[in-house]
């Protein structure tokens, strides 16, 4: 194994490592749940990474249930059945870190600034030119949602959402989250071929899948937690839109991948995602756990790697390749969104599994009818905004004076003329507010 100055290492098999057998990996209940982290001292990105990893285990679990649902053979069923208790007692460790004062809106902070800075982490080491438009493309609308949410986290809770990102993420408008409704049959992409496409690739997608999927599933059972409707609908219309992303990020995964090869795919993005978060965590409490969960997930690895070369006779190298990759290198992001914002907000999805602009949509585009529908009697995600204005003049944005310059010119390319919602933030409404004195939040 490698090692660079920083005591890194720098390229690491999994398959060269033994990892914690499978009979060594239970714990009890005491061990199983730990002791929250504190949601005033957490680092953001410990905060991320928590978020993550328990989107993975919940996908790791889900997934291997699917595949005893449709395995005839009993003595692969066990095995799936051995791993599988363990996918969630890990899920319940790592979710259950969550702190119990940590608010539903400050959780989804947390959701939102995943989903970004992740996105824009993969983009940036993603081989594939046309996956890389497609996390572009995402990225732009969980930027969107982080600045809607971050509206009610203060207006509900007087919080200020830069103690959750911590002054990493930037907090504004991207393409309103009113144009994020499509047509899902116009969310399918195009998918990679499992032979020619970079284990780098698949991972990068398995993850982001698993972490819009759990993004969904927080807002479906939580949303409803609030009693204020509009917050409601909120949750609504914006865990809508994750559907359309897991439609979208799923798509791209060779549909042709047997179960065995699938198998083998979850377990090593289990691996680079724990491995990537132990390099990475400064908490060592923490670090300690994805430690050890790299160490479980190398033992699932050897069993999927078995079962692939024994039921498929190829070389598990020719998926995995032979070393990790980095999936979730969390850092901020600044510089890369605002230049995505500045250049891709006037996207949308074309109907041949492309790329388009508004100027360019054809009178008849499929997500016309779907933006009618949902959003005629409001965008919440606009209500807010008008709700603040009501409130407090203006919206609550964080980020330099440099890009806060840029709101309006954003909002005046990002947002869709043809159809809107009624309550509708238009660019004169944003032009008004933006004259008045920015809200305090620092408080
Ligand atoms: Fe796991
Ligand atoms: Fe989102
Ligand atoms: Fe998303
Ligand atoms: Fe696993």
């Amino acid at each position: 194994m490698e090692i660079n100055e920083k005591g890194k290492k720098m390229s690491f098999n999994p398959l060269e490592e033994k990892g914690i057998p499978i009979e060594k990996q239970h714990r009890s209940w005491h061990e199983i749940t730990k002791k929250p982290f504190n949601k005033n001292e957490v680092d953001c990105y410990s905060r991320t990474r928590q978020i993550l990893m328990n989107g993975i285990e919940v996908e790791a679990w889900n997934f291997k249930h699917n595949f005893s649902r449709n395995c005839a053979d009993s003595e692969i069923n066990k095995l799936i059945a051995q791993t599988r208790r363990v996918e969630d007692m890990q899920q319940t460790t790592v979710n259950w870190l969550t702190p119990a004062d940590q608010s539903v809106l400050e959780t989804t902070l947390g959701y939102e600034q995943v989903a970004v800075d992740l996105t824009a982490w993969m983009a940036q080491n993603e081989p594939d030119d046309y996956v890389r438009e497609t996390f572009n493309f995402g990225l732009l609308e969980d930027f969107d949602h982080l600045y809607r949410y971050s509206q009610w986290a203060y207006f509900e809770h007087g919080i200020s959402p830069n103690d959750i990102v911590q002054g990493q993420t930037d907090i504004m408008l991207s393409r309103p989250t009113q144009n994020h409704h499509n047509d899902n049959r116009i969310r399918l992409r195009k998918p990679y071929d499992k032979f020619s496409a970079d284990p780098q690739t698949k991972v990068n997608i398995y993850t982001l899948v698993s972490g819009e999927q759990q993004t969904h599933n927080y807002y479906a059972e939580h949303g409803m937690e609030y009693g204020n409707q509009c917050i409601r609908e909120t949750y609504a219309e914006i865990k809508d839109v994750e559907e359309e992303h897991v439609t979208m990020y799923e798509s791209l995964i060779d549909p042709t991948e047997s179960w065995f090869e699938k198998l083998l795919l979850h377990e090593f993005t289990e691996v680079c995602n724990y491995y990537n978060c132990m390099e990475d965590e400064t908490d060592e409490r923490l670090k300690k756990i994805w430690e050890m969960f790299m160490e479980y997930e190398i033992g699932h690895l050897h069993i999927a790697v078995d079962l692939f070369q024994k039921h498929e006779k190829r070389d598990a190298e020719e998926v995995i390749g032979n070393k990790v990759v980095l999936p979730c290198r969390f850092m901020s992001q600044k510089e890369y969104v605002t230049n995505i914002l500045e250049n891709e907000i006037q996207k949308r999805l074309g109907t041949n599994m492309d790329y388009t602009e508004i100027d360019k949509l054809p009178k008849d585009w499929p997500s016309y009818q779907l933006q009618e529908d949902v959003n005629k009697d409001g965008s919440p995600t606009e209500m807010v905004i008008q709700i603040m204005a009501a409130a407090k003049g203006r919206d609550l944005t964080v980020a330099d004076s440099k890009l806060k310059k840029k709101e309006l010119s954003l909002l005046e390319k990002g947002l869709e003329e043809k159809v809107q919602a009624p309550d509708t933030v238009s660019t004169e409404m944003l032009s008004k507010m933006l004259k008045e004195k920015e809200i305090e939040h620092e408080c």
